[in-house]
């Protein structure tokens, strides 16, 4: 029976598009649990939204929308962006489904229950933009929030508590017995450090917002986002159900995996090794936290336009060159920055150059010298044919290594050295040359099947990394299914070889300037966090818009507030009432040339019709009319 593999990514808040950060970690996974499946594990990849707290209520009232149906639309807009990165995922977990909150009603009444959940009180300064709650001292200047800069609310509420203190030594212990527990081991280290600083009992609940799993004994409180989001890895595998075969099979199979960035590595570390140590789940999971994706100038900000998005690039450069650029430039254990001269630089001469280059290179010899035809050579004629097959196998066993330790920056810069070997090995052994002596067409022919071998090997290294053009080598190559597996790993398996007679380049060479420009236009462009609020151009022009000269103004007979206007839009005068008395007197408005809504539907305002509208601004202090002062009544705005 096949060994278990269940990798998740942490599950993403539904805080509107997802960037290139959030799709690093989903995209590692994908790989990761690609190679698993190709080594012949029993696979299972999780991701999925974290859709509950503060943020989601208080956006989508803003949005006047209900908070599920705001949900839904980002969970289908993230869905959408995985099918674009070609993401294999098993399930995608909710927080708002049914199954999950089932599971975390249950989690929290047990911890409840064991007197690991008690009730207190709570006071913290609440960042909304992190969800995340902050002593004083963490603070920054004027009590803004030390993560984002923005202002953080202080918060006093009664709040359940779970019991950290009780289990710290338990958890210090596991850690020390698991050196692998917790990767890199700088992360470890600062998790260790922080653990024996002493741990705080940690809030739970609330009772500020709605939008969250009540709890079930007193549903005032609401589960605090933590618990229910960490739940989700044992949620989605059905643990406490009816059928928790899911559970049975991957939790407590062979391989757990939490990939998670180092900003969340506490939570994982510490917050849900507890909670399973209290519900007695086995802590069976091995945790990876990664650095991130920064742009040049700092931290990437949605708000400051500093942000890079994935579905942009992946349409103009294709996939795999995203894919490429994401697992190949943060190392294991720092972070990694993206500017838009490395990211042409990299499919240029990484993709386009080195690796394109040689396959390219190579079936257009095999098509010239060979009519695309060629067969296993009987013998080695040459020195550097061993140096090649050598390290084609040390390769292997390099990626091994590296990919099971999710080292994937450093499994693909080892498949780039033996792709450096194998375009050296073409200048070794002159096959041009070759070509031009009857007598060595057995060298010659020999040559270009050792460049088809290692192609194959690369093919077959790259197959859970570069998905598009793995694919077109193996087309390309004519490699037969079962030569394109990991049990086919080895030089010489390949009897024959017939290359297409029709060869494409797979990655195009590009131009530095024009496409590093493109890309920092992109980056320039700020995009909206909920693109589904945008309009289209159609619903504007439905505005009948068009400058119109207040001729008359008076009082509104039965209101204070209101004033009504005669106004000229040129087709005719027109009764228009408006609610600005606060702000101007008759006097003031007449002669005034604004802008009207000339279609806006006729309704009676306390009696009076009013047939439009006028446009105004208006801030916390004032309100003002706008005006034009060239045109003239019934000229359009558009
Ligand atoms: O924290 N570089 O969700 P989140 C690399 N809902 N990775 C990045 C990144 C960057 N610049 N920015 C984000 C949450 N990430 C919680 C998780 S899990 C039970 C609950 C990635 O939407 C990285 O994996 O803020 C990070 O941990 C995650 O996105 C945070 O996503």
């Amino acid at each position: 029976m096949s060994k278990t593999f269940y990798i998740t990514t942490p599950i993403y808040y539904s805080s509107g598009k997802l960037h290139i950060g959030n799709s690093y970690t989903t995209v590692l996974c994908d790989t990761v649990n690609r190679y698993k499946a190709l080594r012949g594990y029993d696979t299972r990849y999780l991701t999925g939204m974290d859709e509950h707290g503060q943020k989601v209520e208080t956006v989508a009232k803003e949005l006047n929308k209900t908070p599920q149906d705001l949900v839904d639309s980002l969970a289908n807009n993230t869905k959408d962006l995985w099918k674009l990165l070609d993401i294999k995922y098993d399930d995608f977990i909710r927080t708002t489904e049914k199954r999950h909150k089932k599971v975390v009603k249950k989690i929290f009444e047990q911890l409840l229950e064991q007197d690991d959940i008690y009730l207190g009180e709570y006071e913290g300064y609440y960042c909304m933009s992190d969800e995340a709650f902050f002593t004083e001292t963490q603070l920054g200047e004027n009590n803004t929030c030390p993560d984002c800069g923005r202002e953080t609310q202080l918060v006093k509420e009664e709040s359940y508590f779970l019991r950290l203190s009780k289990y710290e030594n338990r958890l210090l212990e596991f850690i020390e017995d698991n050196p692998d527990f917790i990767t890199p081991e700088t992360r470890k280290n600062e998790v260790v450090a922080f653990i024996k600083q002493g741990l705080h009992d940690l809030s739970v609940s609330r009772t500020s917002f709605d939008w969250g799993v009540k709890v079930v004994s007193n549903p005032a409180h609401v589960v605090y986002v933590w618990i229910d989001a960490l739940s989700n890895y044992i949620s989605a595998l059905g643990y406490n159900t009816d059928d928790d075969s899911l559970y049975q099979k991957y939790w407590n199979g062979d391989e757990v995996v939490h990939v998670v960035g180092k900003d969340i590595l506490r939570f994982h570390a510490i917050y849900w090794p507890i909670m399973l140590m209290a519900l007695n789940v086995p802590l069976n999971f091995k945790l990876y936290a990664h650095g991130w994706y920064l742009m040049k100038d700092g931290k990437m900000s949605k708000s400051k336009g500093k942000v890079v998005y994935p579905d942009s690039l992946i349409k103009k450069y294709g996939l795999d060159p995203l894919r490429y650029y994401l697992l190949k430039e943060l190392p294991y254990s720092g972070d990694g920055v993206f500017t838009p001269e490395d990211f042409i630089a990299r499919i240029n001469y990484d993709l386009a150059n080195d690796f394109g280059n040689l396959l390219n290179r190579t079936i257009n010899m095999i098509n010239k010298y060979f009519d695309s035809k060629i067969f296993k050579p009987k013998k080695s004629y040459f020195e550097v044919d061993e140096g090649l097959r050598n390290m084609v196998s040390e390769t292997i066993e390099l990626y091994k290594t590296d990919m099971d330790k999710l080292k994937v920056s450093q499994a693909i810069q080892n498949i780039w050295k033996l792709i450096s070997r194998t375009n050296k090995y073409i200048d070794e052994t002159y096959p041009w040359v070759l070509a031009k002596d009857e007598a060595k067409q057995a060298e010659l022919e020999s040559v270009l099947y050792n460049l088809v071998e290692s192609l194959r090997h690369i093919g077959i290294l790259l197959s859970p990394i570069l998905l598009e053009s793995s694919k077109k080598l193996f087309k390309q190559l004519n490699i037969p299914k079962n030569l394109q597996t990991w049990n086919s790993l080895g030089f010489g398996k390949l009897e024959q070889v017939e290359v297409t007679d029709k060869p494409t380049p797979i990655f195009p060479r590009l131009d530095k300037k024009i496409e590093e420009e493109y890309i920092q236009n992109l980056l320039n462009s700020k995009e909206e966090v909920v693109e589904e609020n945008y309009i289209d151009i159609e619903d504007f022009i439905k505005l009948d818009l068009v400058v119109g000269e207040i001729l008359e103004c008076e009082k509104h007979p039965n209101a204070d507030k209101l004033l009504v206007s005669k106004i000229n839009t040129k087709d005719r005068v027109r009764q228009i009432v408006s609610g600005v008395s606060k702000y101007y007197t008759p006097e003031e408005l007449i002669g005034k040339k604004v802008i009207v809504v000339k279609n806006l539907k006729p309704v009676k305002l306390r009696g009076i019709l009013s047939e439009g509208m006028v446009l105004a601004g208006k801030n916390k202090k004032t309100l003002e009319i706008l005006e034009t002062t060239t045109l003239s009544p019934g000229d359009k705005i558009s």
